[in-house]
Order: C-alpha cells, then structure tokens, then sequence
C-alpha cells in the first residue's frame, strides 16, 4: 500500500505539471482514445483520479476501474464495473464510435456499459470534472449525455444528490458495497423517502433500519449535529416539478468531505479529511445509538437514549401494550389509556407539548406547507383521524411554519439534542389528570418484582405549563423519578467514599448505575429542606426535565422520597470551569485558547438554547464559572438550576433575557482573563481601557502561553473578537446588550463586522 501510494503521489505531480497534458495523462477521454493498465484521468486541480485499482488478496486480486480522492486511493467513491471485476490489469475504458462508454476485458468482452446511445453526434468526450463527476457530453455542447454522478456507489459527495426524478421516475440512491473488499451491491441502501415529509433513510432490502428524521427547512429533524458544522457544507433539499432531492454542497476552500454507507456496520458515515494527519476523520454516524434503531420503541414510544433503566417509554397517556414487555419488543408498544372524543369534527380533545424529539416517521403523514403553526393545530383537531400534529418548516428560527399531520401511528421517535417540538391530541380527561408517583410507578413494579433492583422511571409530564411561582406547583411531578433503594446502591449507601462535594445545600456523591454509567447523585441536606429548599428543588426538575442540549448538564433523573430530595446528572470528569481558569499555573495549562474559546461558545449556545425555547424560555441566573461543568471532552455543561427561571413566552418580563447576557460577558472575560470580577468589577474595567488603548490582548492571562507559529494569527484575532463580544455583552444599559442569540452569531461567524462592535462598545465607554 505505500508503495502504491508513494508511485500514486509521484504520479500526481507529474499529473499536475503544465506538461501532464503533453504526457497524454488528463481529465479528459475523447472518442476512440481509452484508459488501459496505469493509466488514469485527473481532474482538473488534482482531487479525484479515475482509473483501474485492484482489491482482493494478493493471489486472487480482482480489478475495477473507478474513482477515488487523489489523497487517499482507499477513499473510492464510484465503481463502474462493481459486478464483473476483471482479472487482471489488461481491461480497457474505451469511448465509441456510437458515444458509449465501454469497458472491455482483455479479451474484448464488454463488461460493462454507460448505455448512452446518442450516436447521431460525433463530438463526444468524457471528462472527469473537479466535483467527482465523470461526465460524457456532446463537445461544445453542454448537454449532458451520461453521468456517473446520476449512477451512485456507496458514496454522497458535494454535488450529489439522492432523491427522485419526477421526469422519468428514476431514482437516485447509494448502495453499500457487500464487503470492503467486494464493490457488488450489499444489503444496504440509502434512499430518500418522499413520502410525508423527504426523510434520508437506510434501508436493508425494504426494511428501514434508520432514518435521519424529516427535513424540517435547516437539518433533518433527527440529525441535528449537522448545525454544528456550517462552515463545512450546506445541505439543501429540492422540491420542484422536476425533482425530489437532497444533497449538500462543500464550503468554498473547506476539507474534503464524503457520505458513505458502510458494508458491514449498517452504518452511514460522514468522513472529513484532514490534511495534516492525512486520515479521514468520521464526524457523524448513523444510527448511533439504540435509539436510532428504527422503531425501537413501537407505536406512540419514545425513546430516550440517557435514560436510567429502560431506553423505551410511552407518550404521556399512553401504556405499554404488552406490560410486561420491558425488553420492549418493538412490536408490542403503547396503546392509548383513554379513547380520544371526537366525531364529525366536533372534540373535546387537547394537545400534549412533546419537546425536542426527532419527528415520527412522515410516510403516511399530510403535509400542509405554507400555513400556520396556529392554522396547523385548527385543522388537526378538525380532523378527528390526526393524532399528532407538528411545523414542517422551522428555518424561520423563532417561527415555525407549514403543517405535518400524524393520522395511523407514531412510529421511531427519539429525544435528539436540538429536537423539534410535536403536539400530541389526547383526550381531555388525560390532559386534566395530575399523575402521581404513587399511581403509576406502584402497579407496574410490582407487575415485574425482579424490577425492585433497578431504577425505575416512570414518564409522566405535568398537566399544564406551570411556573415555579404557581403556588400549586408541587415537586412530585416532573418527568422521571427513581426509587430512594437504587439510589442508595449506586452510591454505597451515601457513603463518605462516594462523596465529591458539598455546598451549603448539598452533597454531591459519585454512583455507578447496575450498566456501569457514572452518575453525580446531588442530593439536599435535610437542613435546606425548608419551604425554600423545596421550591428550589421542585424548579431545577421542572426547569431541567424539559431542557435538553448538548451545552446543558442533562438530568436523568431524581427522587422525591419521604424526606430526600435528590437530583441524578451525568458525572463530569473534568470538574467546573473556574478550577481551570482561576487555578494554580499548571491547571491553568490545562485549557489552551482554543479550547477556552470552544467553551465560550459552547457556554453562549446551551444560554442561547435555554432563552429560545419555543413556548417558555428558562433564565439561569446564577450562571458564573463554578457552574459550567466540563465534560471528558472539555465539552461545557451549564448546570445548577435551582435559581433559574421559567416564564411562558409573550409574558412582559422579557428583559430578563438580556439582563443575563451580562453574567455571559463576565464568563467570558474571566475565562480569558484568569481573573475573578469581584465587588469593584476590575475584569471589566480593565478589559474596557485596555480596548480603548487598542491593546485588548493585554486581558489574557499571561500564564496560558499564546501560540506563535503563523496559524495561531487567526487565534489572536479571534481572542481579540471574543473580548470585543465579552464588552457588549456588560454595558451597563440592559437595552444596549444584544440577545444571546445575537452573541453566538457574533462569536460564530469569523470575520463579524469588528468596526460595529467596536462603535457599540465605545457606545458603551461613552456610559461609563
Ligand atoms: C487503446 O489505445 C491504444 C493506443 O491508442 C491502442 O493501441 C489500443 O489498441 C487501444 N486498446 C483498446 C482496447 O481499444
Ligand atoms: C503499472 O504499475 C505496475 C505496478 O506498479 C508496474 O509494475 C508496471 O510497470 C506499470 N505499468 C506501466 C505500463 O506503467
Ligand atoms: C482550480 O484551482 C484554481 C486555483 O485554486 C481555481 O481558480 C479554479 O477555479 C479551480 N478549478 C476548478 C475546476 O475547480
Ligand atoms: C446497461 O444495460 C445493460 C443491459 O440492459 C444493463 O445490464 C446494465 O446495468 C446497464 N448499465 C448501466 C450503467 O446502466
Ligand atoms: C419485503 O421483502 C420481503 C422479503 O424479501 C418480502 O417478503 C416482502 O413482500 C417485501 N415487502 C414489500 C412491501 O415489498
Ligand atoms: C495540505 O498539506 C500540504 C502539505 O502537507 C500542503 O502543501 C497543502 O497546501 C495542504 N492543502 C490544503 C488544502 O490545506
Ligand atoms: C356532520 O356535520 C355536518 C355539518 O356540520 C352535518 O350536515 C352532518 O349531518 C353531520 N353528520 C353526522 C353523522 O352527525
Ligand atoms: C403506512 O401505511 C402502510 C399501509 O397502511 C403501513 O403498512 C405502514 O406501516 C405505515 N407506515 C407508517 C410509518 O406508519
Ligand atoms: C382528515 O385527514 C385525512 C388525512 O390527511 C384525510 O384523508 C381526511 O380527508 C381528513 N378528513 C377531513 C374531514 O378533513
């Protein structure tokens, strides 16, 4: 292999010398001329190479004439003759007479065809374009006779596209080979469903395995982490008269990139080369966890991959349909505990808010663009066969559009970081009903006593919206609880070797769940068990039951049990943020600049997130260094939310929202600074003049070495912006700051207009 490669890499740069062309190495075949043995075409700049390779063991190779990255040789994106390899090396590609592509073995024989056969035109030529694409076209002419880009392998490359041709009917899908050593057609497929909703799913024969979630106008709802890297490609999905299609298409100058579906892991991968280490990183998988099994939890379950016990439950008024299921055999699911009362379009029904989920499956769904959210939930409850209603369209951001309507079964739904939100029609009795713990949690553990040893959860959702302020609000509702017993096991009885922490309210204790998960167990002194302490409680689980983001501690779960109250998160490695910031020297090591500028933005997406949230927004307001925890990848965790705030949309005290931008801004100048803005608010004043001298880097902390070497320029202005973001974010007038959303375009887009925030934090001197 390195020896291929080394002669490959010789080859290129002869290839891309001025005299390639002279040397009668191209991109371009024209008729009557072929490719036989070592030859190759190469595209224009070099990226993709075509020619014969050879796979198989050394005794039995077989050959293929193909596509790759001129990088990498092992990245094949196209095959032609995937089905009848050659033995050896003496095939031919060859243009004809007739404008067809062939490939011949050494014996003559076609083995395979383009099947193009235009033969009045006598200018025909093949060219392998920049893109990828081999293309065979009338010279002159831009028409396009043949290409390999509408014949797809097991790859997606930018330009691309999966989908349906509504001209001919054709369909356009990749295919995974059958072994990674074997181009033939495997078991898997990945095809856009246009049915309902365009859906990216894969496919084994006609049975869906996974499925990304329906477009929803920015991502497929269940594949959200593609937001997270917009500076790489852009995805776009078309609906015309012509076509139904998906694709994406790289950023100018961005690494190369490729969608493949895999041959043994029923998998579909994104890979993105790196030029440095010269390996193809994966940057997403699909499926990627239990949940993603299409319907793993059957009709109206929902599936929840941090879940304690079970990854499976039932959509609040649902049942399990077989209780004793708890493996839950994806057919059995969940039947509805009280019929809906509907009949010729009048109802008492209502809607149950299911927050941030990958959408069911949109195959048999009605899709009503163009209309309303408010519109949308008319006609559903109109309609007595809908079931479950949700927006089509959320590119607008705060406001959601278009319609899709749920009317036979709501099938593979999963709880996804950045998920969409789905109405639920319930009966008005359901809707009224208060759940209890004792009432539902009593006789399903002792249906299955073997369950006494684990956690159980039990999913229940509060009857209506509340605030913590609602005096009837108690904490016993919320979503997920688990018995004082488990609790007590996971941490040794509370004992003093699982302990890790303790504030004035609690003790924090580290336990291990019976799958070997670590857990932070937070669990409330008996003397913070006033009135108070119990508020509190009872808002950080309504306010952190309903929150889920990448950049926000996720709670799996809490108890509420005679007189204990507590709290189960994810266990963080790495501690909170300030150990790090305002540390000894050698902690302080530990988070270079760029990972300190990955958690600011970290810090502003989960701030961004918790304001946005579609009906009520949550306002920590106590955010500060201490409770940002870091995860085994630095990954920041906001967390400690017994002082946050809940409050409905469209109520008036909505310039909470900007008042905490500011404990952002002071977040951000200390984790780059390295010191604290005690009483007198020294970070801020110093970080105002030294911006007003021009010399903003003299903020940073002197102890984290700044990189020298040229890259790192891009660091230095990149500190210098944050610390420009950090100043706008503290100005003294609450109308001045931006909104959070605002900040993290600031801090995401690179080259954001530095003049204007420099005139709005001089408008912020000018206050002083
Ligand atoms: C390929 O082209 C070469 C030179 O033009 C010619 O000698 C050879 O016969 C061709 N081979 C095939 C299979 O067409
Ligand atoms: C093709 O490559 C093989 C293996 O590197 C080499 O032995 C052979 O000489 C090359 N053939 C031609 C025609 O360049
Ligand atoms: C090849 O690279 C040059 C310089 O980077 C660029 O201007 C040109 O558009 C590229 N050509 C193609 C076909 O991508
Ligand atoms: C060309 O036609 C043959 C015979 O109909 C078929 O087997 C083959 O798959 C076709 N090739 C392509 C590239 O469509
Ligand atoms: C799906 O495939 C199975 C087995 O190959 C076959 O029995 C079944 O009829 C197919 N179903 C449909 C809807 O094509
Ligand atoms: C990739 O790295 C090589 C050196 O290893 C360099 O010459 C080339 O410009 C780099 N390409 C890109 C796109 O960064
Ligand atoms: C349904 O309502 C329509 C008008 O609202 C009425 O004409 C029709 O008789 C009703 N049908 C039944 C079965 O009640
Ligand atoms: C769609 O309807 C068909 C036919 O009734 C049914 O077999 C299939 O399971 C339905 N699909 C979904 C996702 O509900
Ligand atoms: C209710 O919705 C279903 C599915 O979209 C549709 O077939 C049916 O006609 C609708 N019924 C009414 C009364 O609009």
């Amino acid at each position: 292999m390195e020896a291929t490669c080394s002669r490959l890499l010789s080859l290129l740069l002869l290839l891309l010398s001025p005299r390639a062309f002279a040397a009668g190495v191209a991109d371009t075949l024209s008729k009557g001329s072929n490719i036989t043995g070592n030859e190759t075409l190469v595209s224009a700049n070099g990226t993709f190479t075509m020619g014969f390779f050879s796979l198989g063991a050394s005794t039995n190779q077989r050959y293929y004439l193909g596509i790759w990255f001129s990088v990498s040789r092992d990245a094949v994106c196209w095959v032609a003759n995937s089905e009848r390899p050659l033995s050896d090396k003496t095939g031919a590609l060859v243009l004809s007479d007739t404008g067809n592509l062939l490939l011949r073995d050494g014996s003559g024989q076609i083995v395979w065809s383009s099947n193009s056969t235009i033969a009045s035109s006598s200018s025909v030529e093949v060219q392998l374009l920049e893109t990828g694409n081999l293309v065979l076209r009338d010279q002159g002419s831009s028409y396009i006779l043949w290409q390999s880009f509408d014949h797809p392998s097991n790859t997606l490359l930018s330009g691309m596209k999966v989908g349906k041709d509504l001209w001919n009917g054709a369909e356009w899908h990749l295919t995974s080979w059958s072994s990674s050593d074997d181009p033939s057609p495997g078991l898997y497929r990945r095809v856009l469903d246009t049915s309902g909703l365009p859906d990216f799913v894969l496919l084994q024969g006609n049975v869906t395995i996974y499925r990304t979630g329906p477009w929803n106008g920015r991502s497929f709802s269940g594949a959200t982490e593609v937001l997270g890297y917009t500076d790489l490609v852009t995805l776009g999905v078309t609906i015309s008269p012509e076509e139904i299609s998906y694709g994406y298409t790289s950023k100018p100058g961005a690494a190369l990139t490729r969608l493949v579906v895999t041959a043994d892991t029923r998998m579909v991968k994104r890979f993105v080369w790196d030029n440095s280490s010269r390996e193809w990183n994966p940057i997403f998988q699909g499926p990627r966890d239990l949940c993603d099994d299409y319907g793993k939890c059957g009709g109206f379950g929902l599936c929840d991959v941090d879940s304690v016990l079970s990854f499976c439950s039932c959509l609040r008024g649902f049942s399990p349909a077989s209780p004793s299921a708890w493996t839950w055999d994806a057919a059995s699911g969940c039947r509805r505990n009280v019929e809906l009362r509907c009949s010729n379009g009048s109802t008492t029904d209502g809607f149950v808010l299911v927050k941030g989920v990958k959408l069911p499956d949109t195959h048999n769904a009605s899709v009503f663009m163009g209309i309303t959210l408010k519109e949308c939930r008319k006609r559903c409850r109109a309609n007595c066969s809908c079931l479950a209603y949700a927006a089509a369209d959320i590119r607008g951001g705060g406001v959601p559009s278009g319609c899709v309507m749920w009317t036979d079964n709501i099938v593979d739904l999963r709880y996804v970081d950045r998920g969409q939100d789905m109405y639920l029609r319930l009966a008005k009795s359901e809707l009224d009903k208060d759940f209890t713990l004792v009432a539902v949690v009593a006789p399903v553990a002792s249906t299955v006593a073997a369950l006494a040893l684990f956690l159980l959860i039990w999913w229940r959702r509060t009857k209506t919206k509340r605030t913590a302020s609602d005096p009837a609000w108690s904490p016993t509702m919320g979503d997920r609880s688990i018995d004082l017993p488990a609790v007590k096991m996971s941490t040794g009885d509370f004992s003093q070797s699982h302990m890790i922490g303790e504030g004035g309210f609690a003790v924090v204790y580290k336990g291990e769940l019976p799958d070997g998960r670590t857990v932070a167990v937070k669990r409330l002194k008996q003397s913070a068990l006033t009135d108070k302490g119990q508020r509190d409680f009872a808002r950080e689980v309504d306010v952190m039951a309903n929150v889920r983001h990448g950049n926000v501690l996720r709670l799996l779960a809490y108890c509420n049990d005679g007189g204990e109250r507590i709290l189960i998160y994810a266990f963080m490695p790495n501690k909170s943020l300030d150990l790090y910031i305002f540390g000894n020297p050698s902690d302080r090591a530990r988070l270079n600049w760029r990972q300190r500028l990955d958690i600011i933005h970290g810090v502003a997406h989960g701030v961004a997130y918790l304001h946005q949230g579609s009906e009520e927004s949550v306002v920590h307001r106590d955010l500060k260094p201490s409770n940002v925890l870091l995860d085994d990848n630095w990954k920041p965790k906001i967390a400690d939310f017994n002082t946050a705030k809940l409050f409905i949309k469209d109520q008036p005290d909505q310039s909470d929202l900007t008042i905490v931008v500011s404990p952002f801004g002071v977040v951000l100048l200390e984790t780059l600074s390295g010191r604290r803005n005690g009483p007198t608010k020294g970070v801020i004043s110093n970080a105002r003049r030294f911006c007003q001298q021009d010399r903003a880097m003299a903020l940073l902390d002197s102890t984290v070495p700044l990189p020298v070497s040229p890259p790192d320029s891009e660091i230095s202005s990149e500190l210098e912006r944050y610390i420009k973001i950090g100043l706008l974010c503290v100005q003294e007038a609450p109308e001045n700051r931006p909104d959070m959303s605002a900040v993290v375009a600031m801090l995401t887009t690179r080259n954001s207009d530095i003049s204007l925030l420099a005139r709005a934090a001089q408008q912020s001197h000018a206050e002083d």
